[in-house]
């Protein structure tokens, strides 16, 4: 088994549910990929426009996404 290189880490608290982070969770599931790790979190202090998802190892932040298409695009898979 591959060691995941990506942990995305999905905002799940009040205000990224209202923008469908649960959809997105789900539907980066179904896709599925051993290179990546889905972990959810409530409420990073950085509600916006969006769902926030936090990748490690780079540590970076994304505040307004809207679905799972843009995930992938930042990680370039
Ligand atoms: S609820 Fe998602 S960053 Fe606050």
């Amino acid at each position: 088994m591959n060691k995941a290189e990506k942990l995305i880490v999905i905002c799940n608290g009040r205000a990224c549910k209202k923008y469908g982070s649960d959809r997105i969770i789900q539907a980066l599931k179904k896709i599925g990929n051993d290179r990546i790790k889905i972990t959810t979190k409530y409420c990073f202090g950085k509600c916006g426009n969006g769902v926030t998802v936090l990748i490690l190892p780079e540590g970076q932040f994304y505040p307004n996404i809207n679905n799972e298409k843009e995930i992938i695009n930042l990680l370039k898979i």
